[in-house]
């Protein structure tokens, strides 16, 4: 068991509703198979008590928190209980990113609120959790955060707020790999590529475009297998990170993407 005994927040630890399973269950769930406690943070309740239930029916140790990534006070009573119910946080996952569900759109298009809206969701979010656990981390002399940032940082992505927000998770990693190493603190992110989730899939099908067709599309475009990822693929590298077997590993931007990224040209 690679997390044993370890405390694991992971925030927006739900899911977005869809066919399939979605990134921060997926990984909530993976923690707890590899022996981690998981705190399963937010804003849909409802969504991580279902995350709960899940890892529960599998005997494994969880338990929600309502958390809104856009609130500070929200983001420190989150550590704070963790704390609190466990005494420590070993492992801070932060999932939580939107795109087109936060009014994203092209430089050209962009509303100034829904360019604030994203970079709130998806980069402010990120640096406030940190922020709240990193004097706890710093105490303990250890931990580990993992960021999940996206492909689109280093592709061709039309729509700027997303894009923009996940070159920034990847400049704070960074920033907190390197000021927190002194502490024992490890900080990486991971960037998934096409994935076949309610998130990248359901916010796709439109009247003229079914859902088998965005997938078909999205699969042609994967070198390895001609098939996107799943979140159990997220998952599994967030369980690898988050793990001591990746203790000398801090600082990187992980791509999870089949091979889409070394296509150039
Ligand atoms: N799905 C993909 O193809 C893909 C590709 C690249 C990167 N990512 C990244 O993966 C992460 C999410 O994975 P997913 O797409 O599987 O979604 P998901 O199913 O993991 O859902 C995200 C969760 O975040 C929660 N959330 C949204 N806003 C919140 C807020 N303000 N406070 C607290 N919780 C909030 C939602 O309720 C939901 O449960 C995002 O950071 C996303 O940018 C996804």
């Amino acid at each position: 068991m690679l997390l044993k005994d370890k405390v694991a927040i992971v925030v927006g630890g739900g899911q977005t509703p869809g066919e399939t399973i979605g990134n921060g269950r997926a990984t909530a769930i993976e923690f707890a198979r590899e022996g981690a406690r998981v705190r399963v943070a937010d804003r849909n309740v409802d969504s991580a008590h279902e995350t709960v239930a899940m890892i529960d029916a599998e005997g494994g140790a969880a338990t929600a928190a309502a958390v809104d990534v856009t609130d500070e006070a929200s983001l420190a009573e989150m550590i704070a209980a963790c704390v609190s119910e466990h005494g420590r946080v070993d492992v801070l996952h932060n999932n939580v990113g939107v795109s087109l569900a936060g009014g994203d759109a092209p430089v050209e298009d962009i509303a100034a609120d829904a360019f604030d809206r994203v970079i709130a969701i998806n980069l402010r979010g990120m640096v406030l959790a940190c922020k709240h656990v990193l004097p706890v981390m710093r105490r303990q002399g250890s931990g580990v955060i993992l960021n999940i940032s996206s492909m689109a940082a280093w592709s061709a992505y039309p729509f700027v707020a997303y894009k923009t927000s996940k070159a920034g998770v990847i400049a704070l990693t960074e920033q907190l790999a390197y000021s927190n190493a002194r502490y024992g603190i490890r900080a990486n992110a991971i960037l998934p590529g096409l994935m076949n989730t309610p998130m990248a899939i359901e916010s796709r099908v439109t009247a003229e475009k079914s859902r088998a067709q965005v997938v078909a599309e999205r699969d042609a475009q994967v070198p390895l297998g001609r098939k996107m990822g799943s979140a159990w693929d997220v998952a599994f590298a967030a369980a690898f990170l988050a793990s001591d077997k990746a203790r000398f590993i801090t600082g990187v931007a992980l791509p999870v993407d089949g091979g889409s990224s070394v296509r150039r040209g």
